[in-house]
C-alpha cells in the first residue's frame, strides 16, 4: 500500500487562542496573540505557532503560506450540545420546553426511522457548523439507531472529531419513539462497537432527560458507561422550572433532579449535562467532585424562557463549563452569536462576560468539558489542526465598527456582538479546508 501524501503549509495572519480559564489565570494569561502570526500545520496536525517574523526565518522555502488579510485566526469553535434531528424545526413558535417537546421535537423526531431523511439532515447540519466555524459537537440523535448510524458516516466522511449517541428513551414519549431498557442497552451497545473510537469518532450513552427514562433504563445507561473505557454521558439536566418539579415526582425517593443521575453511576469526567440553570449548591458540589461538565445554551435558554444559567456560580465551584447552541431550541448554530446571547444572559444578572472569557467558552473551555484539550480547542503545536478564520469586515457594519476598535479586545468584543455565519471566511478539519465562504 502507497502512503498518503505527506503535506505542510503554513497560515500567516492574526492569531489568537485560549491556554487558560480567565476564571484561573486573569484574563492577560489566558490567552496567546500574534498580530502577524504563523502557523505551520503538518499532515493535519499544528506543528509551529509563533511571530511570523520568528518562524519565517527557519521555514523550508518551498512550504507553502497562505495569508488572510484583515482576518483572525482562531481555534474552530466547540459546541458542547446540539440535536442534529432538530435541524428542521428550529424556530419553532410560542412553547416552553415541555409542550415544545411535545408539539414539535416529537413528531419531527419520528422522521428519522427512515435513514434517506437521516443522511440527508446529517449532512445539512454538518455543512451547517463548517459554515459557522464549528469543528466539534457533542450531538443528540434521536431514538433509532440509524440516525446515528447517519450522522456518524457523514462526520466520517469529512475527518471531524465528533461526538454522538443514539437517545435512550423509554417512558413519556409517543410510542413511535421509545425503546426499552433492553433494547436501548443493546443498540447502544451496537453503535459503540461500530463507531466508538473509529477515526476521530466517540459515543455518547444519551438518556435523553430523566423523566423519558425508566430507573431500569437509567441502570443500563450506567452499566454501559462502565463497560467501555472513554465513552461520554449526555443529557439534560434542570433546564425549566416545571420540569425539576415533575423529575421530583417521578423519582421520589431520589434527593432532586441530579441525585437521579448520581444513583444510577452516570457522573464522571466524561458526562455532559445541558442548561443546570435551577440547580442548588449540593448538585453543584456534587458536579464539581465528579468533574462533570454543563453546557451553557443561552440561545436555547431564553426562547424557551427556561431563565438564566448563572456562570459566577458555577466558577466559584470549579464546574467545567463549555457552550451549547442546544439547536432548535436554541435560535442558531453561530457560536458567534450564541456568545452574543450569552454576554446578554450575565448582563441581566449584573455580571459582564469579558471577551477573553467567551473565547475560553467557545474553544478550551469546550475542549475542557469534553476531555479532549490535548487534541482540539487550541493551536499548541501537537494538537489537530481545526481552525477557522474570521473576517473582521464581514459586513458593512463590522467593519465600520471595527474601524473605530483601538484594541484586540475591543476587536473580539466586536465580532462576538455582530458576528454570525457571515463571518466564518473559512473553517479547517484535520489541516484540510472544509468550508470556503463565496
Ligand atoms: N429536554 C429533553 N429533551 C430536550 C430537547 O430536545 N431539547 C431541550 N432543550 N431540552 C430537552
Ligand atoms: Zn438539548
Amino acid at each position: 500500500m502507497t502512503q498518503p501524501k505527506q503535506t505542510i503549509q503554513a497560515y500567516r495572519a492574526a492569531i489568537l487562542d485560549s491556554i487558560g480559564d480567565p476564571a484561573e489565570v486573569g484574563i492577560e494569561a489566558s490567552y496567546r496573540y500574534f498580530e502577524d502570526g504563523l502557523m505551520v500545520v503538518e499532515n493535519g496536525q499544528i506543528t509551529a505557532l509563533g511571530e511570523a517574523s520568528n518562524l519565517l526565518k527557519d521555514l523550508p522555502a518551498d512550504v507553502p503560506v497562505k495569508q488572510y488579510t484583515d482576518a483572525l485566526i482562531t481555534p474552530g469553535f466547540i459546541d458542547t450540545h446540539i440535536h442534529y434531528p432538530q435541524t428542521g424545526m428550529i424556530a419553532s413558535y410560542g412553547e416552553q420546553l415541555l409542550d415544545w417537546l411535545e408539539n414539535y421535537t416529537f413528531p419531527a423526531e419520528h422522521r428519522f426511522e427512515d435513514k434517506k431523511h437521516a443522511d440527508e439532515v446529517a449532512d445539512i447540519f454538518l455543512t451547517e457548523l463548517l459554515r459557522n466555524g464549528t469543528t466539534t459537537a457533542l450531538v443528540f440523535g434521536t431514538v433509532h439507531p440509524q440516525s446515528v448510524d447517519a450522522f456518524f458516516e457523514a462526520a466520517e466522511q469529512r475527518d471531524l472529531r465528533m461526538i454522538a449517541g443514539k437517545v435512550m428513551m423509554d417512558r413519556n414519549a409517543p410510542e413511535t419513539l421509545t425503546d426499552t431498557p433492553e433494547s436501548s442497552y443493546q443498540d447502544s451497545k451496537a453503535l459503540i462497537e461500530r463507531w466508538h473510537g473509529k477515526g476521530r469518532l466517540h459515543y455518547a450513552v444519551t438518556p435523553r432527560f430523566a423523566p423519558t427514562s425508566t430507573s431500569e433504563q437509567l441502570a443500563a445507561a450506567g452499566k454501559l458507561l462502565g463497560e467501555y473505557e472513554g465513552l461520554y454521558m449526555h443529557t439534560h439536566l434542570s433546564e425549566n422550572k416545571q420540569e425539576v418539579e415533575w423529575v421530583k415526582e417521578l423519582f421520589p425517593e431520589q434527593n432532586g433532579y441530579l441525585d437521579v443521575y448520581d444513583h444510577h453511576n452516570l457522573l464522571s469526567e466524561r458526562s455532559v449535562f445541558a442548561h443546570g440553570i435551577h440547580l442548588c449548591d449540593d448538585e453543584c458540589k456534587r458536579l464539581a467532585e465528579t468533574d462533570s461538565a454543563i453546557a451553557f445554551c443561552p440561545t436555547s435558554n431564553l426562547f424557551l424562557g427556561s431563565g438564566l444559567f448563572d456562570l459566577p456560580k458555577m466558577e466559584a465551584h470549579k464546574i467545567k463549563v463549555g457552550l451549547g447552541t442546544d439547536v432548535g431550541a436554541g435560535t442558531s448554530f453561530s457560536i458567534l452569536q450564541t456568545i452574543n446571547e450569552a454576554y446578554k444572559v450575565m448582563q441581566l444578572q449584573g455580571e459582564k462576560l469579558n471577551p477573553f472569557k467567551s473565547l475560553y467558552l467557545a474553544t478550551l473551555g469546550g475542549a475542557r468539558a469534553l476531555k479532549l484539550e490535548d487534541k482540539v480547542g487550541n493551536l499548541e503545536p501537537g494538537t489537530e489542526a481545526d481552525f477557522t478564520v474570521l473576517d473582521y469586515n464581514s459586513t458593512p457594519l463590522m467593519g465600520y465598527r471595527m474601524a473605530q476598535a483601538k484594541t484586540l479586545e475591543e476587536r473580539l468584543f466586536v465580532m462576538m456582538t455582530l458576528g454570525d455565519d457571515r463571518a466564518v471566511q473559512e473553517t479547517f478539519a484535520a489541516g484540510r479546508s472544509v468550508y470556503l465562504r463565496d
